[in-house]
């Protein structure tokens, strides 16, 4: 019994993190398409094609429910794969959504109208694949109206995260986040719309402030998914609990395990 959780590379550890805390009798396969990461970069049909291929890896291993830690996957590729791709026994579900919930101050599945929420003014901070895809906005747009979001392309960080360069990181951070101040100089929200971003959170949270909220997917991600299991207890699935990666597993081991703290060792997908 397994449930598949696919990133182009390390970013989506943070929801892996928070998900087996949160649900310690499930097994989770974890993909990295390290081979191929950063996604950002690439056109949305480049992200489509690999998306597709590594979750195909992941119902290959057994896996009936895939969670797309990715928010560019989810962003240029999930509804494009939910209306033309996924097989019918199947469900792959993205990361956004929850997020939105949370800011929009939302149950899951709450379908009515959007209302005025508490947040004026958020601040996007995302892989340019994703502010280019505009799909938080328009999420957004479902559910809250009088929100100003200033979404800012977070060219380079997920590069220096993967090559394991925090110093580049922090550095092209609180560089983001400076861009960002002069365009929307007081945020309420700041939203980590990358699964990568949550392992810079301390430098972003720095940079932007104590006084402003900065949301991350992890726990959100975990809520949501207790309880999209509670409903389909049958979406279980028959695989085994692993890492794998399209890159170099030696690389990638060592980089997780740096991230998390604990010896995490990957295979070659
Ligand atoms: N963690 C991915 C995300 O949430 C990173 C995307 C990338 O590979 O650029 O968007």
């Amino acid at each position: 019994m397994a449930i598949g959780i696919f990133d182009s590379g390390l970013g989506g550890l943070t929801v892996w993190d928070a998900v087996q805390a949160r649900l310690s009798d499930v097994e989770f396969v974890y993909m990295a398409d390290s081979a191929h990461a950063p996604y950002g970069v690439r056109t949305p049909d480049q992200i489509f094609d690999l998306t597709c291929a590594s979750v195909q890896k992941l119902f290959d291993a057994g896996c009936d429910l895939v969670i797309l830690a990715c928010n560019t996957a989810s962003a240029a590729a999930l509804r494009r794969m939910q209306e033309s791709w996924v097989p019918e026994n199947k469900r792959v579900l993205g990361v956004f959504v929850p997020m939105i919930e949370a800011l929009t101050e939302r149950q899951w599945g709450d379908n009515s109208p959007p209302r005025e929420v508490a947040v004026k003014h958020a601040a996007l901070f995302a892989t340019p694949a994703t502010v280019a895809s505009r799909a938080f906005q328009r999420e957004l747009a479902f559910r809250a109206i009088g929100v100003d979001v200033e979404a800012q392309a977070c060219g380079g960080v997920v590069d220096a995260i993967e090559d394991g360069d925090m110093i580049l990181a922090e550095a092209l951070v609180r560089s983001h986040v400076d861009a960002l101040k002069r365009k929307m100089p007081t945020p309420e929200a700041a939203i980590l719309g990358c699964t990568h971003y949550p392992l810079m959170k301390d430098v972003f949270q720095d940079a932007l402030g104590a006084d402003v909220a900065v949301f991350s997917q992890a726990d959100l991600v975990a809520e949501s998914l207790s309880d999209y299991l509670k409903r389909h207890p049958d979406k279980m699935g028959t695989g085994k609990a692993a890492f794998m990666t399209t890159g170099d597993p030696k690389t990638v081991s060592d980089r997780a395990t740096q991230f998390l703290r604990r010896r995490i060792d990957f295979v070659a997908a």
